[in-house]
């Protein structure tokens, strides 16, 4: 299966992009995860990234589409993806769908977390608690400042991604304010299956 998980920041993407990962058998490809390991590299995608991240901007459809294209390709990713974080605007929508045209292929469907504004900023300050406690560090922009911006650029630029999906009959919607089982149960039933 070739699924989107769109929601805002927060919303619980890649928490249930690892429950679809394990119960499908197929790669999550979070771009956030990419873009963090490049950081961490200091390779040139890194260096060009940081400052964006940091910001809580977006970071250029040039480096991201190539990150995407390079990962779809890996031989992992031949039987399907869950992607956790991209697109994120309607360009990189249409880039995508043009790169999976070229291939072949076609996405199944794109799963919506429907998350009440309010509780975002709970579930990002209990991550960096939770971070903390296990001595780790918390992400650079996981902090009210940047939290801010990426919600404002989530409505800005992503939220149009909502009706490019529901007019091509891929846009599914749960609801990710149940608990985090709930939310697994309600993601796969909309895909017709069981945990
Ligand atoms: P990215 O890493 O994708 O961050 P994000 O979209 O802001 O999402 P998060 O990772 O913060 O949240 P999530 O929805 O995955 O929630 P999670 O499961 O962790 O992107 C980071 C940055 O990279 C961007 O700002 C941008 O700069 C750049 N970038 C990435 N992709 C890009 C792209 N395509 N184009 C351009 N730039 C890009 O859950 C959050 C917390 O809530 C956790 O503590 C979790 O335990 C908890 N939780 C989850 N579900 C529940 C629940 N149901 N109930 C209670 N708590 C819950």
């Amino acid at each position: 299966m070739r699924l989107i998980l769109l929601g805002p920041p927060g919303a619980g993407k890649g928490t249930q992009a690892v429950r679809l990962t394990e119960r499908l058998g197929v790669p999550q490809l979070s771009t956030g995860d990419m873009l963090r390991a490049a950081v961490a590299a200091s390779s040139p995608v890194g260096l060009q990234a940081q400052a964006m991240m940091e910001r809580g901007e977006l970071v250029s459809d040039e480096i991201v589409l190539s990150l995407v294209a390079a990962r779809i390709e890996q031989s992992d990713a031949q039987r399907g993806f869950v992607l956790d974080g991209f697109p994120r605007t309607v360009g990189q929508a249409v880039a995508l769908d043009t790169m999976l045209g070229e291939m072949g292929l076609a996405l199944d469907a794109v799963l919506e977390l429907q998350v009440d504004l309010n509780a975002l900023v709970a579930r990002m300050t209990g991550r960096v608690a939770e971070a903390r406690a296990r001595g780790e560090a918390t992400r650079a922009d996981d902090n009210p400042d940047a939290f801010r911006t990426r919600l404002e650029t989530y409505r800005e630029q992503t939220v149009p991604l909502s009706s490019y999906y529901a007019e091509r009959g891929l846009l599914r919607s749960v609801d990710g304010m149940l608990s985090v089982d709930r939310v697994a149960i309600e993601v796969m039933s909309s895909l017709g299956l069981k945990l």
